[in-house]
């Protein structure tokens, strides 16, 4: 095998006849500036106007300009050391409480106040404005005149621990696994990893613990982790509103008296954000509404609707919720790879009957063409933290085959967000 490394492969200084010094000053696609531009008039107006979906194809046009605009050697700093340091500094942020403190006044604040109002003892004003210059340039707060800030809606989103738990989560959960990755990849030969307990999770913590095991044996971490996942998928269209899956095929024929009655069972549902949601949306909905996941977090799961039925559950042994009219995974196969997907599917396929339970998988589907960076993403992190992968529709539709399961539809919202696979045993 070729070892692609800048080692073996020798160095090109020049393409179609322009030295790389020359290319890498020069805006990426100089070329496509002006049609982007122009797309992103019109798409200001139909975003001003109010028009559905605007937004989003305003900020893909927008993200396209910047590529287009920016050079080589821009993009390269961006992702070596905005990114990272952004992180940082945005996660120390948040551990001092600059962003509660600043959302909380509605004038500017000096830095002088924000160094002693942070809790810290001993943060000195040199780095209470190393701090804020950098958030202020990476848009995380606003700079009102020298040495004073004031909150934007990024300031206030982040002043909430369930927002806020994204960072601490990804730093104790996931960025050492992220960047153990190339390493991991050379030694294993570029093989995919299918193994939870030996991948770049446990090169990057320096642990033989799964995932999932690392995770139960930080409290906190845990917390954190958990409230990642309860907003996780804000703002995004959901499977449940009109116009995307038919809930009404659910309710009918509605659970009856001589089946457990069993609505909807939320398999792995962390603290039931996505339970609390459909009782939200589908009030008259009849049956049972059932949450299962491991008894740590089902604690955790304290603004559950009164309805909602709590039932500590391992989803690798048998299902104890027979017959249920629909049985719902959602961010949960892609933490696994495929062999282990089949242990988690199996007490599933053995529970249902066959004609009347639906299995529903709330995940992304990566498309052939085109993918989202917040899919292809999520792969990289899922390969990271799990061995696990943001699957396609081929890698979809062979899993669940190999499982006994038949896939009805996927239904499909939108491009950003995660799609709906129905199945049904495959009799
Ligand atoms: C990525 S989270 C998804 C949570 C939720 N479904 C959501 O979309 O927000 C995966 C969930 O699987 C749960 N889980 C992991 N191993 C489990 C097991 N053996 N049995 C039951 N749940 C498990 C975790 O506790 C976690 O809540």
């Amino acid at each position: 095998m070729v070892e692609l490394n800048g080692n073996s492969v020798p160095a090109s200084d020049s393409h179609a006849g322009k030295q790389v010094d020359e290319i890498a000053v020069s805006p990426t696609a100089p070329d496509q500036v002006a049609n982007l531009a122009k797309s992103i008039g019109s798409l200001s107006k139909a975003f001003t106007a109010g028009e559905a979906g605007a937004r989003l194809q305003l900020l893909e046009a927008a993200d396209s300009l910047l590529s287009a605009l920016e050079t080589p050697r821009e993009t390269i700093l961006r992702y070596c050391w905005r990114n990272p340091t952004a992180f940082a500094a945005i996660e120390t942020g948040i551990n001092l409480g600059i962003f509660r403190h600043l959302s909380s006044h509605d004038r500017p604040v000096p830095i002088t106040e924000l160094a002693t109002a942070t809790g810290a003892d001993i943060l000195t004003l040199t780095t209470t404005e190393r701090i804020m210059k950098h958030l202020n340039a990476v848009h995380a707060v606003t700079e009102t005149g020298r040495d004073e800030y004031t909150s934007n809606n990024f300031t206030r989103t982040v002043a909430n621990t369930r927002y806020a738990d994204a960072f601490p989560t990804i730093a104790g959960t996931t960025s050492p696994a992220i960047a153990a990755i190339p390493a991991f990849l050379r030694q294993t030969h570029y093989q995919n990893p299918t193994n939870g307990l030996a991948s770049p999770f446990q090169q990057g913590f320096h642990t033989k613990d799964s995932f999932f095991e690392f995770l139960a044996r930080d409290p906190i971490l845990s917390a954190q982790f958990n409230n990642l996942m309860s907003v996780y998928h804000q703002g995004r269209a959901s499977w449940m509103d009109p116009g995307f899956y038919p809930v009404d095929r659910l309710l009918t024929p509605t659970p009856t008296d001589t089946d457990p009655n069993i609505l909807l069972v939320d398999v792995g549902g962390g603290k039931g954000h996505d339970l609390n949601e459909f009782r939200t949306k589908w009030p008259a909905a009849r049956g049972r509404l059932i949450l299962q996941d491991q008894p740590a977090v089902l604690a955790e799961a304290t603004g559950l609707h009164e309805s909602i039925e709590r039932m500590p559950h391992d989803f690798f042994t048998e299902q104890p919720c027979k017959g249920s009219r629909a049985y719902f995974l959602h961010s949960v196969l892609h933490d696994w790879p495929d062999d282990t997907c089949l242990k988690i599917l199996a007490p599933l396929r053995a529970a249902m009957t066959p004609g009347y339970s639906r299995l529903l998988i709330n995940e992304n589907v990566i498309p052939d063409r085109g993918a989202h960076w917040q899919a292809t993403g999520l792969d990289w992190v899922m390969m990271g933290d799990f061995a696990g992968a943001e699957r396609t529709e081929a890698q979809w539709r062979g899993l669940l085959s190999r499982a006994g399961f038949r896939i009805l539809k996927i239904w499909v919202g939108d491009a950003w967000s995660e799609s709906l696979i129905e199945c049904e045993v495959d009799a």
